[in-house]
């Protein structure tokens, strides 16, 4: 049983093309977030699905949390035909729920689709279905400085079959968690020498779960080292610096900032690019170029390389402490979160709209009242 949402909600939303469950009301109502959030351990109680069949996209329906019927045989099972997004909203203080550069996420959501020759979410659909569950759940949007509401776009292929081709079936889903800053303090991190996780010509660039899947080894062992995240090289030398494994690197040397260009297999962050942007309005300088580890670990102990950070939506900016070689040796950093605090701080208030957006980077969404 469905009503229409422009019968639930009223004028405010009649022209939006979405059905809304029964049960939303209630899963809203009932819906209550313990202190602790972490990050993603507590599920919003609502998502919204949309099916691709005969070559077009159907209505999208927002729906009580919970899960979702798959064939075994799909493809998104067996060939990992998925790809995914992560953006917040913030309601900090008295603004209302806003969004951080969501039409970054489309593109890049796009780009994914495109590498995987799956359908693509029309910026309509992907916007229909974020500004749902953010209007939606503006209630359960934490308030507090550094907390957020993590939406999970992603799309996957749901026709069962091992021909090695694209599924002619498809769902779009938006799931979403209120969160703390994934944080656990100053990163120690394993320079991972032996497995690698995406090459040039690969799926690297894409937000494809096959890639997440490839680093889930080294991230294990890392952990098993006592080290927190494995830090990627290229595939074919294994000599220049890719990324974290859901994060992108940056170094101070020299007091400029430095961070790998995109070389075709890392994923282009959108805090990346965001705090490239932010550092230089700041009048800091930002080199893009290849990175080689050795020269890093050089620089590190010559003391010119002063500090190491990684960015991401989850994490905004988090320090690194340590990189910590396959021979055990430690490179330690001077310094620890200072410019990363200072650059952390200024993206913050922006994406927290404590501070002015010279960018124009945050967009609000209006609350649904379901
Ligand atoms: C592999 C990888 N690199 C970098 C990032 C950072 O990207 P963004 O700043 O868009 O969250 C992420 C997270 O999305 C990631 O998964």
């Amino acid at each position: 049983m469905h009503t229409s949402v422009a019968e639930v909600a009223g004028a405010a939303k009649a022209a939006a093309g979405f059905d809304v469950a029964l049960g939303v009301s209630a899963a809203l109502r009932n819906f209550k977030a313990p202190d602790k959030l972490g990050f993603g351990l507590v599920a919003a109680p609502v998502m919204f699905s949309a099916v691709w069949t005969d070559g077009a996209w159907g209505r999208g329906e927002l729906v009580p949390y919970g899960p979702i019927e798959i064939l075994p045989g799909a493809r998104a099972l067996q060939y990992a035909e998925l790809v995914f997004e992560g953006l917040k909203a913030y309601k900090v203080g008295a603004a209302g729920p806003s969004l951080f550069r969501p039409r970054e996420n489309w593109q890049r959501l796009k780009r994914s689709a495109e590498r995987l020759s799956m359908p693509v979410v029309s910026e309509a659909l992907f916007f229909e279905a974020v500004e749902a569950i953010v209007g939606a759940c503006h209630r359960c949007i934490p308030q507090e400085s550094g907390r957020s509401l993590y939406l999970r776009p992603f799309l996957f292929g749901t026709e069962a079959g091992y021909l090695l081709r694209n599924s002619t079936t498809f769902r779009f889903m938006v799931i979403a968690n209120p969160v703390e800053i994934y944080s656990s303090g100053p990163m120690r991190v394993a320079i991972e020498r032996d497995d690698v996780r995406a090459a040039v010509g690969g799926v690297g660039t894409a937000k494809a779960a096959a890639n997440y899947a490839a680093s889930l080894r080294a991230s294990n062992a890392a952990v098993a080292r006592g080290l927190t995240v494995a830090l990627w090289l290229d595939a074919r030398e294994q000599r220049f610096i890719q990324e974290l494994s859901g994060m992108n690197l940056f170094a101070v040397i020299g007091g400029e900032l430095h961070t790998p260009a995109l070389d075709g297999a890392i994923l282009p962050g959108v805090t990346r690019d965001s705090l490239i942007t932010l550092a230089r309005h700041l009048g800091l300088v930002v080199h893009e170029r290849a990175m080689a580890i050795d020269e890093l670990l050089a620089q590190i102990l010559s003391g010119e390389c002063t500090e190491v950070f990684a960015c991401g939506t989850a994490a905004i900016l988090s320090p690194i402490g340590q990189l910590t070689d396959r021979d055990r040796r430690e490179y330690v950093p001077n310094k620890i979160d200072a410019v990363a605090a200072q650059l952390r701080e200024a993206l913050l208030a922006i994406q927290e709209r404590r501070a002015a957006d010279p960018f124009g980077w945050t967009r609000e969404v209006a609350p649904l009242a379901l």
